[in-house]
């Protein structure tokens, strides 16, 4: 048996990457393609799902290709050990979305918990443009295509993987086995599955402008956090403060490691300690900020190294780009050429039943002829 998996995963082209991304999977890509056990490992920049809710604006996604792609290989992403290639420049996915949409209700589309929040954020309510209803079926069609074992996504991307499971069934059932179901993978981190905006709002997002991003600059992280959300409640540094639905703590969860302790704030051993302490009361938010800021510009500073690097030589990455999505279209061109059989749209390589046809028609020939001179000897 094979064990050996495949993974895929994707962001939308629309800006650059943030620390939400990091935490929530970029970190984790770059631990997951040193693993013994990866076949193939594919990395989409999801500009066709980009366009559903900014197709008024396509060279800001233009744009934002090169931005994503230099933020995936700035963390760590190797060119060897995985495929970083663009969704439109893989034809079958087109395809496959169109099949795929005839076994989806508009209604299950219309309780998609993920596409219900983000038509809400978009006031979509009044006219929701049809392709942004059915991002989430040309979502499974980028999971199916390449027999993706494991995507690794932030929480946001249950409701997706879900729904890909679920199309996963209704084909199979109706048609024969073709699709895996497919599991996702969450980071091993609570606080890293859905980071908050510096604002204390629900989710980090380039929409409500509330981002860390992954190229800032040292300057700008400082400025960033400096101004973070806190608790509302610790008014004085002797007050006991709240740590739960408190960023600088959520952030520090996420990224903290013990040896930033001892570097940067060795008043304390641990995350642990810390969290305790400002629990009781006693530690002051201008403090505990200007060590977060420490920690993200530790954790930033080989990453903007290495993308300077990679940004000195722009056309060599669209290069990179360009094959990849050549052999995504190869990989998905073997799962289409099933998925054709299927539903009986492989007219020209189905050898058989051609023939069969042509026998068919020589009977209906023959019979005619026979019946001609029946009815010739009778008169
Ligand atoms: N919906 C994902 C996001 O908003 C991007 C995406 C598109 C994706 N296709 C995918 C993620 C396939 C994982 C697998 O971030």
């Amino acid at each position: 048996m094979d064990d050996k998996k495949i993974l895929l995963t994707g962001d939308r082209p629309t800006g650059r990457l943030h620390l939400g991304h990091y935490v929530g999977s970029l970190r984790n890509r770059v631990e997951l393609q040193k693993r013994e056990d990866i076949d193939k490992f594919f990395i989409m920049i999801a500009d066709t799902q980009a366009l559903t809710d900014n197709y008024g604006n396509p060279a800001k996604v233009k744009d934002n290709i090169i931005q994503v792609a230099l933020d995936d290989l700035a963390c760590g992403i190797s060119k060897d050990k995985a495929c970083i290639f663009i969704q439109s420049q893989v034809p079958e996915l087109f395809e496959l979305t169109c099949y795929f949409l005839d076994l989806v209700t508009v209604s299950r589309l219309e309780r998609n918990p993920t596409v219900k929040n983000e038509i809400q954020q978009k006031g979509f309510e009044e006219s929701i443009p049809a392709g942004f209803l059915t991002y989430p079926v040309s979502q499974a069609s980028d999971i199916l295509a390449f027999d993706t074992d494991i995507v690794p996504v932030g929480e946001d991307q249950a409701p997706m993987i879900e729904q890909t499971n679920e199309i996963a069934r209704r084909f199979n059932y109706l048609y024969g086995d073709t699709f895996k179901e497919v599991k996702m993978l969450l980071p091993e981190n609570r606080s890293a599955c859905r980071l908050p905006g510096t604002d204390g709002k629900s989710k980090m997002s380039k929409s409500l402008n509330n981002c860390i991003y992954i190229s800032d600059d040292e300057n700008t992280v400082n400025q960033k956090v400096k101004t973070m959300f806190t608790d509302p409640l610790h008014l004085r540094v002797e007050d006991p403060g709240h740590t739960d639905n408190n960023p600088v703590f959520i952030y520090l969860d996420a990224l903290v490691k013990d040896e930033d302790f001892k570097m940067y704030y060795s008043k304390f051993a641990n995350f642990n300690q810390l969290k305790e302490a400002y629990e009781k009361g006693g530690v002051g938010d201008v403090e505990i900020k200007q060590f977060l800021a420490k920690v993200i510009n530790n954790t930033l500073s080989p990453i903007r190294e290495r993308r300077k690097e990679f940004e000195k030589d722009i056309s060599s990455i669209y290069r990179m780009l360009e094959e990849n999505s050549k052999r995504a279209s190869f990989e998905a061109s073997k799962k289409v050429k099933q998925v054709r059989r299927h539903l009986s749209v492989d007219y020209f390589t189905d050898y058989k039943f051609i023939e069969k046809q042509q026998k068919a028609f020589n009977k209906e020939h023959r019979d005619e002829e026979n019946l001609k001179a029946y009815l010739a000897k009778k008169k």
